[in-house]
């Protein structure tokens, strides 16, 4: 199907499962070539579910490891405002090489608060893998070492994305039609 409505919106065909297919066999290679020891994949969750079970079967480095994670966000009981936290991340993770997981990279937010959550824990090495990216909405300057493709800064769906938490068990990804 080339187009969907979901809720109010309409939504064409972006990127298909075929493409991304594709796209996450391409960044495995490079992830597997870089030899990383021991590797601590950290998928964010809920977005990246699907990707992170596609891409981690095709890493083959030595030792590998995945673990998944969710950033939650709470109001603070003072006036410290907003409080992020890695729900899920029980492990000592100290030393160790991590790879994050991230469905899409948008203004660089989420992304700035899993790095320094991870810093504070004494990782040895972060590298972070994104198979979507917005390089027009991004404002942080943490460089990405893999992405699988560029986008403009269209609203996307499906594949592990959602819109008000629907579509993200559509096999390809969609975008907003103008
Ligand atoms: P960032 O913190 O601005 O980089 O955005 C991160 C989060 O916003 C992602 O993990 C997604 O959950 C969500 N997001 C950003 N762009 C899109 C999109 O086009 N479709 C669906 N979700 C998006
Ligand atoms: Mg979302």
């Amino acid at each position: 199907m080339s187009e969907i409505k979901l809720k109010d919106k309409i939504f064409e065909l972006f990127i298909s499962e075929n493409e991304i297919n594709d796209i996450i066999s391409h960044m495995a290679y490079n992830i597997n070539d870089s030899g990383i020891k021991n590797p601590l994949f950290i998928a964010v969750l809920n977005g990246s579910f699907l990707f992170a079970s596609d891409i981690i079967r095709k890493i083959n480095l030595e030792n590998t490891e995945i673990s998944f994670v969710k950033l939650a966000s709470y109001l603070g009981t003072e006036s410290t405002g907003e409080v992020k936290e890695l729900i899920g991340m029980n492990q000592d993770i100290s030393r160790r090489n991590i790879v994050v997981l991230e469905d899409i990279i948008d203004t660089g937010n989420t992304l700035e608060k899993i790095v320094s959550l991870l810093k504070s824990q004494n990782v040895n090495q972060i590298k972070i893998a994104t198979l979507l990216f917005k390089p027009d909405a991004y404002k942080k300057d943490i460089s990405i070492d893999y992405i699988g493709k560029e986008i403009p800064n269209d609203f996307v769906v499906g594949y592990g994305l959602d819109y008000d938490q629907i579509g993200r068990n559509l096999p390809h990804i969609y975008k907003l039609k103008e």
